[in-house]
């Protein structure tokens, strides 16, 4: 697939300028590359931390001929691609944690918000992913410090962000064209090969409250699986996970 890249120093966030130009009819593969965010944003509204330099900010413009209920797909696609990607570059194995996280060595390096737009007359709802990588950070706020972790954090030594900004388009160009054209099942199938819950006791917090058992995996409609002590198995469509891997909490 073909790509246009807009870049930018300073933006407040690459998602609000992308969503302003499909929006405005940009067309799929139109890239937003930002050096610095002043105001990035991650899920339930929490902010992303965007210092200048340190790390990836990209947000791509797809329109995907998928109906509304599919769209969740596009995340779960750009998850297995941005995890592909940091493997490829750190040489490490990046995994995926449910719904949209990029974890190495149990702490989150990659972010992804993804927001959909109702369609102009006639047209297809435009879908902007915003992929956030932790590339050369070496400080992170308190409140996450526990839980995130850069490239240079784990290889130890400082990576071009250029070099993520091509391997990530590489391969997200790739896992979309096989979402287009095989549906969701060979990206199910890489979430699972990915995947650093299932097995794991976790913690769900679910707009309902909170679920806890052993994760089983996710299913063909993007819902993790959890079976809980007494059995019975519930499938939870949105929330935040914390996992319990091992001593660590990653949430
Ligand atoms: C999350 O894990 O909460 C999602 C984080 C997404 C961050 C990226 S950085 C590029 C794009 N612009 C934003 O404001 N957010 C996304």
């Amino acid at each position: 697939m073909e790509f246009t890249i807009h870049r930018y120093e300073s933006v407040t966030s690459t998602n609000d300028v992308a969503i302003r130009m499909a929006e405005e009819g940009a067309p799929e593969g139109t890239v937003v590359i930002a050096s610095e965010q002043t105001a990035g944003r991650g899920r339930h509204g929490r902010r992303w931390s965007s210092p200048a330099g340190s790390g990836l900010y990209l947000s791509v413009v797809f329109r995907p001929p998928l109906a509304l209920d599919h769209l969740w797909q596009i995340g779960f696609m750009a998850a297995v691609a941005s995890a592909e990607a940091i493997s490829r570059v750190s040489q490490l194995s990046a995994l995926v944690k449910w719904p949209n996280d990029v974890l190495l060595n149990e702490r989150k390096v990659c972010g992804i918000l993804t927001e959909a737009r109702s369609p102009a007359a006639g047209g297809r709802s435009p879908v902007i992913v915003g992929i956030g990588v932790n590339v050369n950070t070496l400080d992170f706020p308190p409140e996450i410090a526990r839980m995130a972790t850069s490239l240079a954090l784990e290889t130890g030594v400082p990576i071009a962000v250029e070099h993520v900004e091509h391997a990530l388009l590489e391969c997200l160009g790739t896992r979309y064209e096989q979402l287009m054209a095989g549906g969701f099942g060979p990206i199910l199938g890489a979430w699972k090969t990915l995947d650093c819950t299932a097995g794991h006791e976790v913690t769900v917090h679910t707009p309902e409250g909170e679920v806890c058992g052993t994760a089983q995996g996710v299913d063909c409609h993007g819902n993790l699986v959890v079976r809980q002590s007494d059995g019975s198995q519930v499938s939870v469509a949105s929330g935040e996970v914390v996992c319990h891997i091992s001593d660590r909490q990653t949430k």
